[in-house]
């Protein structure tokens, strides 16, 4: 076994410091725009609260306001503050309260904190105290239940709209975040996959996920969908069998992880017989996938990705006997739609379903999608720094098959050659691609060729 490398601990910690410096130095950039456009003088960011259930003392899992994840990488400080004002030192109020309910939030440390003029409350509302003067200069963004005194959240349209549509841009801090979360994601696919290659039920599966990404539901970024055989036919499948099936024929496992508050979005399947015709279908998805992922350019229109790959998936039916029409053909009167349901992906970032998909600029406005196209989540044009995810799928659906026998394009499919692919479900391979100014960076891919 090679020697671990001298001082590699501190090297790395001064590379993401420099990384953060610059984060924090670009949402400095943001903000004085963001807060010219609407005239303030400050930008105030609660971290959020807790919210219950309804006649319960019990709380939901507590959700970080993303404006606030966006400076600090906490996720966990309900109660705390973000304030940044054009020319000064961010101030973070961080509540870090008397409490032997629970465990209190650390001291706050780590390369983050020299950035912040930090200052620690005890108490929720003494967090006014070290807000800005005139509530009324403050552009305040957070949820209606996070109000203080005067500090009422409101949201002004032109500085949300400003920094939703520039947080489509990751900054290198951000890419290296999402590198390690998909570095714990990719792991823990490994795991899983193991798991089902073994029978293991789906919830087995889920739990071996969970234990190799040292996450459970509450860091998660979204509920895993873990589904077998024809499982793997409902897109947002999360039922969680605990029994194995008989026999487990395939395996489509669509689960992220997080760090530092950023999500990778990671799907693959499985086929459990490796010289079969759903394991040659896989391929033929996984490579047109691959192509899909080259398209990641910038100038490129997202909207004509996903055109594009309802062309390209319709062609892999054509190739595999279920198409008896042309691809083209089959794109025009929509039978490719039954086959590939959704749309090709979506910005990712501090959400796993990223902000501002649809923001035709920074002062507002709305691309719309492609008519007949309702579930893309993302019509914008690419541009260098911006995170997507690229994740084309087939599956047999029977509401949607139903729909297609009993309408006039009945005759376009064979039927038989459907009934033989029913069985496996569906295919869904996803990647997160950042585009850049030369090639796409596969976040996805680099790590499973790592691993
Ligand atoms: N995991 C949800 C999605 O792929 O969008
Ligand atoms: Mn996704
Ligand atoms: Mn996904």
């Amino acid at each position: 076994m090679n020697a671990p490398a001298r001082n590699a601990a501190p090297s790395a910690a001064a590379a993401i410091d420099a990384l953060y410096a610059q984060h924090i130095a670009e949402l400095h950039r943001r903000t004085e725009q963001a807060l010219a456009r609407a005239g303030f003088d400050h930008l105030v960011v609660p971290s959020g609260s807790l919210h219950y259930q309804v006649f319960d003392d019990r709380d939901y899992p507590y959700a970080v306001n993303p404006q606030f994840k966006a400076w600090v990488p906490l996720t966990r400080n309900p109660g705390s503050w973000l304030v940044a004002t054009p020319g000064q030192k961010p101030k973070l109020i961080y509540l870090q309260p008397f409490d032997y309910w629970h465990v209190v939030p650390q001291a706050p440390n780590g390369w983050w904190v020299e950035h912040f003029d930090v200052i620690v409350i005890r108490k929720p509302e003494e967090a006014l105290a070290h807000l800005p003067k005139d509530a009324a200069r403050c552009a305040i963004l957070g949820e209606p239940q996070s109000a203080l005194g005067d500090f009422v959240p409101n949201n002004p349209q032109p500085v949300i709209d400003y920094l939703e549509y520039h947080r489509a841009f990751k900054t290198p801090y951000e890419v290296a975040m999402m590198r390690e979360a998909t570095r714990i994601g990719v792991r823990a696919h490994r795991a899983a996959e193991a798991a089902f290659r073994a029978g293991a039920s789906e919830f087995d599966i889920h739990l071996a996920y969970c234990a190799a990404a040292r996450q459970d539901c509450n860091e998660l970024p979204y509920g895993n969908i873990v589904a077998l055989n024809q499982n793997g036919a409902v897109l947002h499948y999360m039922e969680l069998g605990r029994e194995a099936p008989a026999q487990s024929r395939s395996f489509l496992i669509d689960a992220g992880a997080s760090h530092h508050g950023y999500a990778c979005d990671i799907t693959r399947t499985y086929a459990a017989d490796r010289a079969g015709e759903f394991q040659a279908l896989i391929d033929a998805v996984d490579a047109a996938q691959r192509a899909m992922c080259d398209q990641v350019r910038v100038g490129t229109d997202y909207k004509r990705i996903h055109l594009d790959a309802h062309l390209a998936l319709a062609g892999i039916l054509k190739e595999f006997g279920v198409l008896k029409i042309s691809p083209e053909a089959a794109v025009e009167n929509g039978v490719s739609g039954v086959f590939f349901p959704h749309g090709i992906g979506h910005g990712i970032g501090l959400q796993v379903h990223e902000v501002a998909g649809f923001a035709a600029s920074d002062r507002g406005g709305r691309i719309d999608k492609p008519a007949g196209h309702p579930y893309l989540r993302l019509t914008r044009v690419l541009e260098p720094g911006m995170a997507v995810t690229i994740e084309p799928g087939l599956y047999f659906v029977d509401l949607l098959l139903d729909g297609l026998r009993q309408g006039e394009h009945a005759g376009s499919v064979d039927w038989s050659r459907i009934e033989q692919f029913r069985p496996f479900g569906g295919i869904r391979i996803e990647d997160d691609v950042v585009c850049t100014e030369a090639a796409p960076i596969n976040l996805t891919r680099d790590e499973f060729a790592a691993v």
